[in-house]
């Protein structure tokens, strides 16, 4: 419910969306369905594979897949396959559906920001087809020329849909103007400049033009390259408008997603030249970060995805920052990744070209992952003071505590460092800045609720025992649980069902108990509701972390020794507030209260009060 909040007319309208749209026609644009039975057949589109695992109940509007247990709804289908977050899925399928998020009708504001979409998409479009009808002109031979020269196929250049601005100050303008559009929206769409004295002119002139495009395919930005040694910057973006934002987009994505997908991997370089060459030579999974460090936005599309990384970036120093830069972010999101570097000199573009995909494969096959890049690069660079600030740093920036296990002992022996010290050092700082910080996207998006969202934690009376209460913990003894559910007793032992900060929580944790140790996954499966289920999925996916029993053993004493100091603590603030309000008659009757729902998951009935 939590990540609804806020479209108003929220259940009626997913309703109302699932009413109007067939998940077995939405699931058939992505894959070939079969009729079997009562339902449809395909290969699985979120795991590569060729038997047909994947199936779609339109009875009940779910997809599960044998194979890969990908499982939800027709909201979870299309955020899934497209990479998106709930809102904007269920925003994009509102829009198909013709339902409204909204109770009421949009205002005039709302209207008009809408108008301005769509209007910048039209003059997009427009301006998309002016490029590529320059180039197949005459005006665009010296582009033309330009990518022969750099050994461009056709295909791409159909595939990118490639163009040419020409070298004019007002041609897109005019274009503009003939197509009913003022020139103050042409600058609003970003593709017309106005100069400090108000002449306004094409953004874009005498460049080749590559198309920055949404998951829709919709050309929403430009990047425009020199093709000559003029003296001018030799790649110009589009300005910020209401269709794109700096950092945002990928370049690439709409024509990789489908193998990024299948592949469960993703080829990411800086270039947009590197880009196509990749393409050109079969890395369809590959995209762009579109000339910026790579965002935080920018792996949170990604990760929609797959959740396995290649960054492929410059072998100068610059390149080995960025690299670095970015690798620490994929971790802290607890992603795979690994790093290639260009030799100096060269980008993929020219080595392919040059060298084949021989020399560049036997190049990613050296390649480190990610920890032990940043180690070399830490030994080779760093001071040993700076070597401690950047591990206190990376470690306490992991999104999640239970990724911890996973980076500590290798940094501990790759840098030299006393394991135990790392740990007694950072696991206290982990749980409570994880429980600080996180509230509203893991646990969320897990549907366990927010932190303080739901009725108190044992000790939470009065509504001053917040930072006692175990949302980070809860989320991680579920991701445990749901991985290694063999060790459940001794989760419980721990005192595991203690710590839950929200009955959502306490539910999963009571459904996933319920079906033993001995669990059968497709039981435990249906008694899980979407957002219990797409939680499970992700953590049972054990290509996203393998599975290694020495890490496991030490991240189930990790947890036990997280809930036991949680434990502690709580009874320690509970102590102190039953002594500094002994005079208060309900505080009993309240805890009794607190205490009962926690353990039963309802609410005790008034008359039992006494
Ligand atoms: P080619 O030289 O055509 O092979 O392009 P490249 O992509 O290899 O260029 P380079 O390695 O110089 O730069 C990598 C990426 O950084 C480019 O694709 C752009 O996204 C970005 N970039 C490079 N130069 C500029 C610039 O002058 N301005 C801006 N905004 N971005 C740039
Ligand atoms: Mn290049």
């Amino acid at each position: 419910m939590n990540a609804r909040r806020g479209f108003g007319s929220g259940d009626s309208a997913i309703q109302a969306i699932k009413d109007r749209l067939n998940i077995a026609d939405l699931a058939r644009r992505y894959v070939n369905l079969q009729r079997v039975g009562h339902r449809w057949m395909a290969p699985c589109p979120f795991h590569q594979e060729t038997k047909p695992s994947f199936s779609v109940d339109e009875e009940r509007g779910s997809f599960y897949c044998f194979g890969c247990q990908a499982s939800g709804d027709l909201i979870s289908f299309y955020q899934r396959i497209n990479g998106l977050d709930f809102k904007d899925a269920l925003e994009q399928l509102a829009q198909e559906a013709g339902v409204s998020l909204r109770d009421r009708p949009a205002g005039p504001e709302a209207r008009a920001a809408g108008d301005l979409r769509r209007n910048a998409l039209k003059m997009h479009e427009a301006a998309k087809n002016f490029y590529a009808r320059n180039l197949a002109s005459s005006a665009g031979a010296a582009c033309r020329d330009y990518l022969a020269r750099r050994a461009l196929d056709e295909k791409i250049i159909q595939g990118f849909e490639l163009g040419w601005s020409l070298d004019e100050w007002g041609a897109l303008a005019a274009l503009f103007e003939r197509s009913g559009f003022n020139k103050e929206q042409g600058v609003q769409a970003g593709l017309l400049t106005k100069s400090d004295h108000g002449r306004v002119y094409d953004r874009f002139r005498h460049r080749l033009m590559f198309p920055i495009k949404d998951l829709n395919g919709r050309t929403i930005a430009f990047g425009g390259r020199i093709i000559d040694n003029a003296d001018e910057a030799k790649y110009i973006n589009s300005a910020d408008s209401p269709l794109y934002k700096k950092g945002g987009n990928l370049y690439g994505l709409f024509q990789a997603r489908r193998a990024i997908t299948l592949k469960k991997s993703v080829l990411l370089t800086e270039g947009y030249m590197d880009v196509l060459t990749l393409h050109q030579f079969g890395y369809q999974n590959s995209c762009g970060a579109l000339g910026t460090a790579l965002t935080p936005e920018q792996v949170k599309r990604l990760a929609g995805f797959c959740s396995d990384f290649e960054l492929l970036f410059d072998g100068d120093g610059p390149g080995r920052k960025a690299a670095m830069r970015a690798a620490e972010m994929l971790m802290a999101r607890g992603l795979r990744c690994k790093v290639t570097l260009l030799p100096e000199g060269e980008d993929i573009d020219s080595l392919l070209k040059a060298q084949g995909t021989e020399a560049f494969e036997r190049l990613r096959r050296q390649a480190p992952d990610g920890l032990g890049f940043c180690m070399r690069v830490l030994k080779a660079d760093y001071a040993p003071k700076d070597i401690v600030a950047w591990t206190r740093q990376f470690l306490a920036s992991l999104e999640q505590p239970e990724y911890f296990s996973f980076y500590a002992s290798e940094l501990a022996q790759g840098l030299g460092m006393e394991e135990s010290l790392i740990r007694r050092d950072f696991s206290h700082t982990l749980i409570i800045s994880a429980q600080s910080s996180r509230r509203d996207n893991f646990a969320a998006n897990a549907g366990l609720g927010t932190a303080g969202a739901g009725p108190a934690g044992v000790a939470g009376t009065g509504g001053t025992g917040k930072a006692l209460r175990g949302p980070a913990v809860e989320t991680q003894v579920l991701d445990f649980l749901a991985r290694y559910p063999q060790y459940a007793a001794r989760l419980r032992e721990a005192g595991a069902e203690f710590v839950f900060a929200t009955p959502r929580g306490l539910e999963f944790w009571a459904k996933i108990m319920d079906c033993g140790p001995d669990f059968a996954e497709p039981d435990i499966l249906a008694s899980l509701d979407d957002k219990q289920r797409a939680f499970w999925t992700r953590s049972r996916d054990f290509e996203r972390m393998p599975a290694s029993s020495e890490k496991e053993r030490l991240q189930l004493e990790q947890i036990c020794s997280g809930i036991e100091r949680l434990i502690a603590k709580q009874n320690n603030h509970s102590r102190t507030q039953v002594l500094s309000q002994l005079n208060d008659d309900d505080y009993e009757v309240e805890v009794l209260k607190s205490l009962h729902e926690k353990l039963t998951g309802k609410p005790l009935v008034e008359s039992k009060n006494e």
